[in-house]
């Protein structure tokens, strides 16, 4: 296959590694800022500062890189390609969600954050895991 493709894969994977680390490092901000911390409404200003702009330029570069992998390979009707879809199309639900309830922290540090956003972490890595056995295998 072309040589462009394994550029484009690299470009997907980097973006992948921030959007990831982006995601875990939300989700242990949520487990872990004490609501009565001086420091926390500035500490969730700066991750959603983050999160716009850094980590969400890196999920726009993934979905990109992605789906141009995916019309590259002709893919789309792939059954690992289809179950993989729907896993990182949670994935970037969970991410704006996570980004949504950074802006409300950020407002009212006091706000207790819900059990999803609690458990946001290993939820995203545990889709993580599974949308690149999916990738690497191609069970089906
Ligand atoms: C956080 C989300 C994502 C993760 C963790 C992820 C992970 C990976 C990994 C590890 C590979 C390399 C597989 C290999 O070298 O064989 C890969 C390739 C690929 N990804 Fe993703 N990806 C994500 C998002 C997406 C999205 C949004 C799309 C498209 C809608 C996509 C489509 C593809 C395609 C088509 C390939 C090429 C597979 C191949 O060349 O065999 N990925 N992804």
């Amino acid at each position: 296959m072309a040589d462009y493709y394994t550029w484009i894969k690299a470009v997907h994977l980097i973006s992948m590694v921030v959007v990831v680390g982006g995601m875990l490092l939300n989700g242990f901000l949520f487990r872990n800022v004490a609501p009565t911390s001086p420091d926390a409404a500035r500490t969730y200003a700066a991750a959603l500062a983050f999160n716009r702009y850094f980590v969400g330029s890196a999920l726009a570069l993934v979905w990109i890189a992605g789906l141009t992998l995916m019309w590259l390979l002709g893919a789309h009707k792939d059954g690992w390609f289809i179950t993989k879809f729907v896993i990182v199309f949670i994935l970037s639900g969970i991410h704006g969600a996570q980004t949504g309830r950074l802006a409300k922290l950020s407002r009212s540090p006091g706000e207790t954050p819900s059990g999803l956003m609690v458990n946001s972490g290993p939820i995203t890595l545990v889709l993580v895991a599974l949308a690149i056995c999916l990738v690497a295998i191609k069970p089906f």
